[in-house]
């Protein structure tokens, strides 16, 4: 058994279809739905996002991203032993995405399953998978958060069909002597179900109620800056270190006013946050690895520095992992 889990590769792939907030709005303005760049740009700070072509599921961009992964860690499919896949948008009722993507890595036998937490499925999933390593059930394992929330949008409804993105982030993460994930701090709140959710199902043939995104926007920003400090501050503490020991905050990429209040509250400069919600959007549980994908692979973030990573969203749910690159 391994004292530690370590990240040691990560990937991230985005689908090429890229549209600009003038190229959404246009769209939408055709079916009589009216915004702007520049309300998009300043309530949000999202620029741009990703949109999937149809018949293209989270788990095709899932293993793009874990490929990517897998060739920055040097290692092959079938040296996994363990595929944790967080979605809230996966190809099937079942079986999970995870295991669908597992096959198309080319691999069997590994435990294959799937997180729903919402946009902070990945932190849950990368918590579970240090869990495992660290008792030694695994020892090399694939994390990704993969959507395709363009599927669940709801084109008539302005104040949620500009804020989703596609997209798929990795990470492997391997057992370590050295210390790679320090401390982790996950939370739920079910009372908060109606604020943030899809609220149909698939019964008896048909899908029951309805099948398309609804958001009390208001409501989510007030929990999610209040939420990301306790978890930042909780799992700081668990640590034994302090907010200027953090060289680099990789927070969920919803809109630039959350993270510029997480940021506040922390008493960190907007110079130690990732940004990359201007270039995705919001891809729920995919933003966190897309967003650590984009910074190591520009340079930005450096092997051995410290990364405080924040996730927020349906459930509602909220974590925190603090970890050593
Ligand atoms: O990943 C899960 C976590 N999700 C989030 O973190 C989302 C959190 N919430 C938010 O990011 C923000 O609340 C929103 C971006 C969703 C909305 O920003 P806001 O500053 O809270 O705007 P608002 O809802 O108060 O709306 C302001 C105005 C309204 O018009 P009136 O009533 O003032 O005339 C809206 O109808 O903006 C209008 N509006 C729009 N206008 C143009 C709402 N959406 C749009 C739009 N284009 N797309």
């Amino acid at each position: 058994m391994s004292p530690y889990s370590r990240i040691t590769g990560t990937g991230s792939y985005l689908p090429p279809r890229r549209l600009s907030n003038a190229e959404l709005a246009a769209e939408l303005a055709a079916q009589g739905v009216e915004t702007s760049d520049d309300w998009i740009v300043e309530r949000t700070g999202i620029r741009a996002r990703h949109f999937a072509e149809p018949g293209v599921c989270s788990s095709d961009l899932g293993v793009e991203a874990a490929k990517n992964a897998l060739q920055a860690a040097g290692l092959q499919p079938g040296d996994i032993d363990l595929i944790i896949v967080a979605t809230s948008t996966p190809d099937m009722v079942f079986p999970s995405a995870a295991c669908i993507l597992q096959h198309k890595l080319g691999i069997a036998g590994c435990a294959a399953f799937d997180v729903q937490a919402v946009c902070s499925g990945f932190v849950y999933a990368l918590t579970i998978a240090d869990a495992l390593i660290k008792t030694g059930s695994a020892s090399k394992a694939l994390v990704i958060g993969a959507e395709v929330f363009s599927r669940i949008l709801d084109f008539s409804d302005r104040t949620t069909c500009v804020l989703f993105g596609d997209g798929a982030g990795a990470v492997v993460l391997e057992a370590s002597q050295a210390p790679g994930i320090l401390a982790s701090d996950l939370h739920a709140d079910g009372k908060h179900v109606g604020i943030l959710c899809v609220p149909g199902t698939v019964s008896g043939g048909k899908v029951l109620g309805d099948p398309l995104l609804k958001m009390d926007g208001q409501a989510v920003f007030k929990l999610a800056v209040g939420v990301l400090e306790d978890a930042a501050r909780a799992t700081l503490a668990k640590a034994g270190l302090q907010e200027s020991d953090i060289d680099w905050l990789v927070p969920h990429q919803a809109n630039i006013r959350i993270m510029q209040g997480t940021a506040k509250k922390l008493k960190m400069s907007m110079d130690k946050v990732i940004v990359t919600v201007d270039q995705h959007g919001n891809t729920s549980a995919a933003s966190i690895p897309l967003a650590l994908d984009a910074a190591v692979r520009s340079g930005k973030i450096k092997k051995g520095e410290t990364l405080l990573l924040e996730g927020v969203g349906g459930g509602f749910t909220w974590g925190a992992v603090l970890l050593n690159l």
